[in-house]
């Protein structure tokens, strides 16, 4: 999948007349691509516009601006293009992972009817045939072929996500948009369902992109990691980079957050404030006012993504990387 000048701008409606006053710029223009059966994880604080980037490629949203290029039987389709009547068939080859899994559920629908309604949306085998799937799928991902006849709320938070996992892979999809899947489990219950999509993964030949609000999650199952704030890509590098080799200070302060530093070391590491209005970012750099290396030409001047001369497919987008010298994770 290749992903280029990817906006969307939410309205901000004001008023008697309900006129649009300015635009939630969610997602700013970025560009990124995701290979066959790699894991990219997707990671910046809440708000950063992680959800808007994995629902515009399965068009839950409707991108702004941009490309979604995505490879489908050997055609390159831009997925933005393509026609609402033609997207049924393109949905096929993407499935989504929810953080609140609970409610992505309906609770009143047995296992059965939850596991085959993307088998029977999409016309897979008949009733019989899609039960049979649905059985041995739930096996796979570690539950019971009896689990079909119960309902959501009978198993536990990773149970359900189990579920969710049956769900998504019923229809063979190629792609699988893991929007949190696990923050709201217990470590414990995280690593095994991480383990379960990693397995899966392989025996499927699925791509992930890995959507996470801090670095520690994803550092277990990416092979890149995209770094995104307010709208835009910081930083873009293969796992180890990104965790030996941070280049972007917006990174340095997500690894602080997870690391364990000697106690005061990391107090001129983390970023001051919160998260600013994605309808008015700030000028230059939209980090300068949280940013502790800010100059003035950070306030300035927008930096862009370039290559980093020397490492493969690493990207960043900030003034003053090459002569920072941050921090790299700590255990
Ligand atoms: N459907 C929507 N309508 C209007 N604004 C939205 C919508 N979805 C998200 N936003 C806004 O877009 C920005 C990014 O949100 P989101 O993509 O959910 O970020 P993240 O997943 O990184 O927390 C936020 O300011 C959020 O309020
Ligand atoms: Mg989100």
């Amino acid at each position: 999948m290749v992903v280029k000048g990817l906006k969307k701008y939410f309205p901000n409606r004001k008023g008697f007349f309900y006129k649009i006053a300015n635009y939630n710029k969610a997602v700013n223009g970025i560009d990124f691509f995701i290979k066959k059966g790699e894991t990219v994880g997707l990671v910046g604080e809440s708000g950063s516009g992680k959800t808007t980037v994995g629902r515009c490629i399965v068009r839950l949203y409707e991108p702004t601006e941009g490309s979604v290029e995505f490879n489908i039987d050997g055609n390159m389709i831009d997925l933005p293009k393509v026609p609402k009547k033609g997207m049924k068939t393109i949905r096929k080859h993407f499935q989504m992972l929810f953080q609140d899994v609970y409610s992505s559920l309906n609770s009143r629908m047995k296992i059965a009817d939850i596991v085959t309604e993307p088998m029977a949306i999409h016309d897979v085998g008949n009733k019989k045939e899609r039960i049979d799937r649905a059985k041995e799928l739930l096996e796979r991902v570690g539950l019971s072929a009896d689990d079909i006849s119960k309902y959501p709320h009978q198993f536990s938070g990773g149970q359900r996500q189990r579920i969710g996992i049956t769900r998504a892979l019923s229809i063979k999809p190629d792609f699988i948009i893991c929007d949190e899947p696990v923050s709201a489990l217990d470590v414990s219950v995280q690593a095994q369902i991480l383990n379960l999509l990693l397995d899966l993964q392989d025996e499927f030949q699925l791509s992930y992109l890995f959507i996470a609000h801090d670095l520690g999650v994803v550092k277990y199952i990416s092979d890149r990691v995209i770094v995104m704030y307010l709208g835009k890509i910081f930083e873009i590098a293969y796992s180890k980079d990104i965790y030996e080799n941070p280049r972007h200070p917006y990174t340095e302060a997500l690894l602080a957050a997870i690391s364990k530093y000697k106690a005061g070391s990391t107090r001129d590491i983390l970023l001051k404030g919160s998260i600013p209005d994605p309808s008015n970012p700030p000028s230059g750099c939209v980090l300068h006012p949280r940013c502790n290396y800010a100059k003035d030409i950070c306030k300035e001047v927008l930096p862009v993504l370039e290559p980093i001369p020397g490492v493969s497919e690493a990207f960043a987008a900030c003034h003053r990387y090459k002569e920072l010298n941050l921090k790299s994770y700590k255990r």
